[in-house]
């Protein structure tokens, strides 16, 4: 251990998640994105209205042109070390709506750290040209070290948002995904008093867990965990959910047992980068927990089908026609919430709230 190694371990063992959360917000306000625990209900539906109103701006060129440029002066990072289709071409897009440049690193063994550059080092780098970092890493508090550094021994403390750490959060695209719910269930009373449904890994699925944190955020919400006993949510999120009093039941049988109970279902692949070298993913039966066009008639009429992608043979191809199936917009809404999200973080969303186009 390094002495960055036994400050940034002092910093995380000693400090709960709200505590550790509070150095990555200033002025009250979200500054680096790395939990989904550092959103409350106001600004998500602030980040839900600067959405909107960018979605709605977009439509016109004089729109584009006015997003183009409000960020023009400001360059970001991409920095992603995990493979990534879709978080990083939204992320990298969304940059560019709002004008910005970017640049990036996508594959490791092209960047300083086949020298035996430390990921301090790496990171610093990346701050002296851009002014913003957005991160996917292996290691499940990437992003919360990367932000810990900069705040804490870099002279410019750029934004740092994690586009995934490890399999242990995503929280952008728990963002997406509660846009992708507020939009389905608009016009059914919004999402407070809904039942959603998880299935598939749920222990190593960083999607799951950032959503089932910021789902604390809405009233009377229940959660189903649906997976094989050796894929069941962790204990970690259990007791949080516990201690927040939030409502679950785990299924460990079948998906079609809790199929019809969900008004939101939101499947995930097995995520099996994570096994050991037994390959211990290939050994559990998840037959049961494929959504089948066959089970269509168990979901509700209005449910959400959603899925971060990518799947494999989660869901059948035939249910893409299907009007419940969410899963396509809910990518696309990744770039819209992600250009809200960075318009949040660098203030310049009243302009965007008070834009009209001609
Ligand atoms: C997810 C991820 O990387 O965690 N993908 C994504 O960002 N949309 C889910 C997955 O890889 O299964």
């Amino acid at each position: 251990m390094n002495f960055l190694d036994r400050e940034f371990f002092n910093f995380h063992s000693n400090k709960s998640i709200e505590e550790r959360a509070a150095i990555f917000n200033r002025h009250g306000r979200i500054f680096d994105m790395i939990f989904s625990q550092q959103f409350n209900r106001p600004t998500l539906e602030r980040l839900f209205e600067i959405t909107n109103a960018l979605r709605h701006i977009s439509k016109s060129k004089e729109g584009c042109d006015f997003l183009k440029g409000l960020l023009s002066h400001k360059k970001a990072m991409l920095y992603f070390a995990q493979p990534s289709s879709r978080t990083f071409l939204s992320f990298q897009n969304a940059c560019h709506i709002l004008g910005m440049a970017t640049s990036e690193i996508r594959d490791t063994s092209v960047s300083s750290e086949v020298k035996g550059e430390s990921f301090d080092d790496g990171l610093r780098t990346f701050s002296s040209y851009a002014d913003l970092i957005i991160m996917r890493h292996k290691q499940a508090n990437s992003a919360e070290r990367a932000a810990w550094l900069l705040n804490s021994y870099s002279k410019r403390p750029v934004p740092i948002l994690n586009g995934g750490a490890g399999s242990d959060q995503h929280p952008t695209q728990a963002l997406l995904d509660i846009y992708t719910l507020h939009k389905s269930f608009e016009k059914s009373g919004g999402i407070d008093g809904k039942t959603v449904l998880f299935c598939g890994d749920l222990k190593r699925g960083r999607t799951v867990r950032s959503l089932a944190y910021l789902l604390k955020n809405f009233e009377n919400i229940k959660m189903i965990f649906a997976a094989p006993k050796f894929f069941q949510m962790n204990e970690d999120v259990l007791q949080f959910l516990e201690n927040h009093n939030m409502p679950y039941t785990i299924e460990t049988e079948s998906l079609k047992n809790v199929l019809g109970q969900a008004d939101a279902i939101y499947m995930t692949r097995i995520q099996d980068e994570h096994d050991t070298a037994t390959g211990e993913s290939a050994c559990v039966d998840i037959e049961q927990f494929k959504l089948k066009i066959a089970d269509m008639n168990f979901v509700k009429p209005n449910a959400a089908i959603m899925h971060p992608f990518p799947r494999r043979d989660e869901i059948d191809v035939e249910i893409d026609s299907d009007p419940r199936a969410k899963y396509w917009r809910q990518e696309r809404n990744g770039m819209w919430t992600r250009a809200a999200l960075i318009a949040y973080v660098f203030e310049v969303e009243n302009k965007i709230l008070n834009h009209t186009t001609t």
